[in-house]
């Protein structure tokens, strides 16, 4: 994969106009564009979906896709009984995205039925099935917050609270690679245990990248493009340090092209 392949632009944006700005300027440059809550909410994913797939010249016509493959990661997160998920992964799946995702703590079953409904949808409008990538643990879910759920012993000592945390993401990554989905997301710090636990071809998607040059703001675990992808993650989600990139650095099109630099080295 190119680097700029790897690269999917978070548009944490609550506005079309603003996303598509955005997309007006990066699609050369990228692999994708994450659309989240916040902008499916306001503005409503099919809306979303074709003025970017507009921008990035890909359009339906006579029933089917024409055009560039498509450039969006729809962050739906989906979290329900199976059936409605499967509903969910059908409808996603006709909008023609690259990939979506879901909540590994739905459940085998619910995992199973996305899949199956996905590929079901796929075949019979004739179109690649996007990828399914699973979420397993939020990363602002830490033990404390499993604690102040009242789902976790508060008596366990650090070591036994790292390892529990681990031994829930390791068994939702598992869970999910055993049903099929194509990858999870993860934090960079989850990335090279995820390599080990993981097939080589399951894929990992990873938030919390900063380059040297960007501010971290509200991130806390986070790592370089050039190491996340030298841990073994195979896209990385980044927002900020290229839609609000430090003065210094110009605007979203020089921070795009300094990343794509950096993982240029390591690919
Ligand atoms: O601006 P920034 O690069 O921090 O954006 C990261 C994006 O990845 C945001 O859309 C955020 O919601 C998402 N994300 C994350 N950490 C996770 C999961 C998703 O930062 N664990």
């Amino acid at each position: 994969m190119e680097a700029k392949e790897r690269i999917v632009v978070a548009l944490d944006v609550a506005t079309i106009e603003k996303a598509k700005e955005l997309a007006i300027q990066l699609h050369p440059y990228v692999g994708a564009f994450k659309i989240g809550l916040e902008l499916i909410t306001s503005e409503g994913g099919p809306e979303v979906i074709r003025h970017i797939d507009d921008v990035c010249g890909r359009y339906y016509f006579a029933g089917k896709w024409e055009g560039n493959p498509s450039q969006i990661f729809y962050d739906g997160k989906f979290n329900d009984i199976p059936n409605t998920v499967a509903g969910a992964a059908r409808a996603v799946t006709r909008l023609g995205v690259k990939m979506f995702n879901i909540h590994c703590l739905g459940g085998v079953e619910m995992m199973s039925a996305a899949k199956k409904a996905a590929e079901e949808e796929a075949s019979l409008r004739k179109t690649p099935r996007p990828l399914i990538l699973g979420v397993t643990l939020l990363t602002s879910l830490d033990y404390q917050a499993l604690e102040e759920l009242d789902v976790a012993p508060g008596w366990y000592d650090r070591s036994l609270k790292e390892e529990m945390i681990q031994r829930m993401v390791r068994g939702l990554a598992l869970a999910a690679q055993k049903v099929g989905l194509d990858g999870v997301i993860a934090s960079p710090q989850e990335i090279k245990l995820l390599r080990q636990w993981c097939q080589p071809e399951f894929l990992i998607v990873t938030p919390g990248i900063r380059p040297l040059w960007a501010a971290a703001g509200d991130q806390k675990r986070i790592d370089t493009p050039s190491a996340a992808i030298k841990a073994g993650a195979d896209y990385l989600v980044i927002g900020r340090p290229i839609t609000q990139p430090p003065k210094e650095i110009g605007g979203p099109i020089e921070a795009v092209k300094k990343i794509i630099e950096e993982i240029e080295v390591v690919v």
